[in-house]
């Protein structure tokens, strides 16, 4: 039995979707193109449908969008890690601008102005403070997963990566090359800081151990197994647009992470909490606290949620809520606790448009306003973006 022909279609590129997919459509469908530019005319193969939604790749570049680049990473395509290496650097940020549009204007209902613009990244290469890498031992493979997939791109070289982690690939690829790399890692976690790097599993020459990065004022300590930002060049910028004048007596930083927000906030409040599920991410915010000679804060070890649940009966007025989660935003009972608090003022940072917008809606409603949004492009070459929103608490008339 023959194998159906793959359907192949022409079509042109419209825009730019969250998710970072090009949207055309053909045949009564609306298309998911990966890896395209807006204004390419190309030739697809539908992959999968869902419905009268269909998702497809690129087979063939008819007429090339103005801003198409030709990708210089040779794994682009194949690894999971970049997929907006086709546009050159103006319309990534454009894209960028238009998911974060998009997201607020269809879930929250909000618009942004016309005159929008995202912070750029000084390095659009090598930017890279952290990787997570992948491990077939059987194959002696190293680097990224495949896009869509749970096999192993071979990586030797990452162009966005700061140097000093290139460097490590490479040694840990010797080691995989000469058999001794540890039995059974298959995921390896690593991030540079201003003296070496931290890598976790550590094993002989690459003991996990902390590192350290002054920004501003401060020197955080940190290590592979927790988060801690990766765009060295914007850190700095981030925590100034997210903290910005904010002065008072009690400030909260949710999912507060080995302390980026909290400690600033504690130089500038009387009284400061910080919240996060990691246990090892929750000492580093103490030791950054310590070594800042800030003792002022307090830092809670528990997931947010049950944190707040539990602040359901505290009278203290809150000045200021900091909050900023992983990609899958704040769950419903983070937000109610935070509308709960009913604090004057909150700044939530995201790395998700999608979920910003759909946790924004909820705040929205309950009593606060739109102050501000600002973005930051933490992640060139990729579809991820930074984004930064200030709310007020509505005063009632
Ligand atoms: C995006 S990171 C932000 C960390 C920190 N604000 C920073 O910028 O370095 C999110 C943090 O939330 C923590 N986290 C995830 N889910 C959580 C939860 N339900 N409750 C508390 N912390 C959580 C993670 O361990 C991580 O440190």
């Amino acid at each position: 039995m023959q194998d159906e022909p793959l359907k192949t279609l022409e079509v042109e590129i419209e825009r730019i979707l969250p998710g970072g997919v090009g949207l055309a459509h053909a045949d009564g469908q609306t298309i998911f193109v990966s890896l395209a530019a807006p204004g390419d005319v190309v030739r697809i193969q539908i992959d999968r449908t869902r419905g009268k939604v269909a998702f497809a790749s690129i087979i063939e570049i008819i007429k090339p969008a103005p801003a198409r680049v030709e990708p210089p990473c040779p794994y682009f395509g194949r690894c999971g890690g970049c997929d907006f290496q086709q546009l050159d650097y103006q319309a990534q940020l454009k894209a960028k601008v238009e998911i974060i549009r998009d997201c607020l204007h269809r879930i929250a209902n909000f618009e942004l102005p016309a005159e929008f613009k995202i912070q750029p990244s000084p390095n659009q290469w090598h930017y890279r403070a952290r990787a997570n890498w992948q491990v077939d031992p059987e194959t002696r493979e190293l680097g990224y997963f495949e896009r869509g997939s749970r096999r192993v791109c071979d990586v030797a070289e990452c162009a966005v990566l700061v140097p000093e982690l290139q460097g490590t690939l490479e040694e840990l690829r010797a080691h995989l090359g000469n058999g001794s790399f540890p039995a059974g890692a298959r995921n390896i976690e690593a991030v540079a800081g201003d003296e070496g790097l931290s890598l976790a599993p550590g094993w002989a020459g690459f003991q996990t151990k902390h590192v350290s990065r002054k920004l501003g004022d401060y020197t955080y300590h940190f290590s592979a197994d927790i988060f801690f930002q990766i765009n060295q060049e914007l850190i700095g910028p981030l925590i100034a647009n997210a903290i910005g004048d904010a002065r008072g007596t009690v400030a909260i930083d949710l999912y507060c992470g080995a302390g980026l927000f909290t400690v600033p906030l504690t130089a500038r409040f009387e009284k400061v909490i910080g919240v996060e599920s990691n246990p090892l991410a929750a000492k580093f915010a103490l030791r950054n606290l310590q070594s800042a000679k800030l003792s002022n804060a307090r830092i809670h070890t528990a997931p947010v949620g049950i944190w707040l649940n539990d602040q359901s009966t505290q009278s203290a007025p809150v000045d200021f809520v900091l909050l900023d989660p992983p990609r899958a935003g704040a769950e419903t009972t983070v937000i109610k606790g935070i509308l709960a608090l009913q604090p004057r003022h909150i700044s939530y940072v995201s790395c998700d448009p999608a979920t910003l917008a759909r946790d924004l809606k909820k705040l929205l409603a309950g009593g606060y306003s739109l102050e501000a949004v600002n973005a930051f492009d933490m992640f060139p070459q990729t579809h991820h973006v930074e984004t930064v929103v200030h709310l007020g608490l509505a005063v009632a008339s």
